[in-house]
């Protein structure tokens, strides 16, 4: 099949859009307001845009809180959920008012970070810590504004849980980070790893 976006006509019973750009990983996004409040929550739209600087993005479906606590502080954490934290991860994603803590509200532990004055989740294997680069609000080819908006940060200090490195390596199989797959579902990068290695020259 093939559908044009602008008509969006795919005949499918739910929009497939975001079950083609999958699995998508899970930054947890944890931010502390100019009034001192912790807030924390999941973002698929979420991703390395460099290494050298390490750059990370995350995108904002309309004005949340997140993109007002890492605008107003310039700074955010972005904790990785492992599948044992499934459950608080999606708790954390409520809707709720503003200055009200997802971390109390998942049952999750607020850690403060070592170089920006913003929370992480304790319980998490990795997190990255990180200054804000970048607001982007991002446009169409019909030059409105998109309905999100794009945070870029530079990660400035990584925490990473001996518990889950094996033979000097992060091990998938016991990080197993939660990734966000279309509609409803997940996976985890610890199902089914297998490696393949690159080119000659690559
Ligand atoms: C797995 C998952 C991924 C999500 N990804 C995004 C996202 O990329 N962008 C977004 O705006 N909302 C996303 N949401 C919804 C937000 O987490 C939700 O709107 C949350 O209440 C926003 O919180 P905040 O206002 O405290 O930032 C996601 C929810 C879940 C469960």
């Amino acid at each position: 099949m093939f559908y044009r976006t602008d008509t969006n006509a795919h005949g499918l019973s739910h929009d497939p859009f975001k079950a083609i750009v999958a699995p998508r990983p899970i930054g947890w996004i944890g931010t502390k307001g100019r009034d001192g409040s912790y807030n924390l929550s999941p973002y698929s739209f979420f991703n390395i845009v460099s290494d050298r600087p390490k750059l990370v993005m995350f995108s904002s479906s309309g004005r949340k809180h997140s993109l007002r606590n890492a605008e107003e502080t310039g700074v955010f954490t972005a904790s990785l959920a492992s599948r044992n934290l499934a459950q608080q991860m999606n708790a954390s994603s409520a809707p709720v008012d503003y200055g009200v803590s997802e971390f109390d509200l998942a049952g999750l532990t607020a850690r403060l970070g070592e170089i920006v004055d913003a929370p992480y989740v304790a319980e998490a294997f990795t997190v990255l810590e990180c200054q804000v680069t970048e607001v982007i609000q991002p446009k169409g080819l019909d030059g409105e504004d998109a309905e999100s908006i794009m945070v870029l940060g530079q990660v400035v200090g990584i925490h990473i849980s001996e518990q889950i490195i094996r033979n000097g390596r992060i091990d998938m199989e016991l990080a197993r980070p939660m990734a966000r797959m279309g509609y409803r579902d997940y996976t985890d990068g610890g199902s089914d790893v297998f490696e393949i290695t690159r080119p000659p020259g690559a």
